[in-house]
């Protein structure tokens, strides 16, 4: 779109700067080519502010107002996920790692798993509901699940564990019958995750780009459709830091179009964009 017919002003040094911000918050890293998308995205923002250009909404952002920092991440990424999104990731993870930790383990041991950009928390219920209705006696073990979000608003609505019929769909009949309850009155078409499956998880507000107040080791993490938007050098390091919470043998599972950058080390390949940690 030429400036000329733009509602707001948006020069090439707004964009950098933006680009800036939107990179030390969030990791995500944004080319000359989303330049377009960047204004398209923002333009609201702007307006809702009743700001006259792209420029005063910087000095907002760099004023180091955080929940305005969020509402900018949200813009330049999406929350879509859902019920056993790539499902391959949940039948290698009942089919073989949970029984393989479980028959190794004593009854009552720790295992821990992080779902490191939880969205609303379909990927974190997919990953509890799997290992319930499963993996035989995983809730004989100390079986948790860390789910983490920059964003405070889909980490709440994974809190609260409440769904859309339409999305609960995408699970068998015997997991929406077994694990959730049928909302009623105003609640109807609406399902809620039982406390016996949300008591497995902690949700909790977390940016992958700052230090992470997290206790490991981990016996797996997903960290699934979200490094896509970084660039190599943020991936690696990012990697890197999951590799240290990783249990030696531990797997990082990570999106269908992601991949590990060549200068990440001490992973395994094990399948289909899943990992191992090897050292
Ligand atoms: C497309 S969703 C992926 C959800 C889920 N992992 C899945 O694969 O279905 C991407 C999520 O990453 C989150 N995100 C983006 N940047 C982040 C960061 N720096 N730290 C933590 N989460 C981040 C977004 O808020 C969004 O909820």
């Amino acid at each position: 779109m030429s400036s000329e017919v733009r509602e707001f002003k948006f020069t090439t040094g707004d964009f950098q700067r933006l680009a800036r911000i939107v990179r030390e918050t969030s990791g995500i890293a944004l080319t000359p080519a989303k330049r377009d998308l960047v204004y398209s995205r923002l333009a609201k923002r702007v307006r809702a502010f009743g700001f006259k250009s792209f420029s005063q909404y910087a000095d907002l952002l760099d004023s180091g107002d955080q929940a305005e920092l969020v509402e900018l991440t949200n813009a330049m990424t999406t929350n879509v996920t859902s019920f056993l999104r790539e499902s391959y990731h949940f039948d290698h993870l009942c089919d073989e790692i949970l029984p393989g930790l479980i028959a190794g383990r004593s009854s009552g041991q720790r295992i821990r798993i992080w779902s490191a950009a939880c969205s609303t928390g379909e990927e974190p219920y997919s990953i509890a509901l799997s290992a319930l209705a499963r993996v035989p006696n995983v809730a004989q073990h100390d079986f948790r699940i860390l789910a983490t979000d920059l964003d405070s608003q889909v980490v709440e609505r994974g809190r609260n564990g409440v769904y859309e019929a339409s999305s609960v769909e995408a699970l068998p009949k015997e997991w929406q019958r077994r694990y959730f309850q049928r909302g009623r009155g105003s609640s109807s078409g609406r399902f809620r995750v039982k406390p016996e499956v949300r008591d497995l998880i902690a949700f909790k507000t977390l940016n992958l780009m700052q230090p992470w107040p997290v206790k490991g080791p981990f016996d797996a993490i997903f960290c699934r459709n979200v490094m896509i938007y970084f660039d190599d050098e943020t991936r690696a390091r990012l990697v890197e830091r999951f590799r240290q919470l990783l249990k030696i043998g531990g797997f990082l599972f990570i999106g269908h179009s992601e991949s590990l950058p060549a200068q990440v080390q001490g992973f395994e390949f094990m399948k289909r964009t899943t990992y191992r940690r090897a050292v």
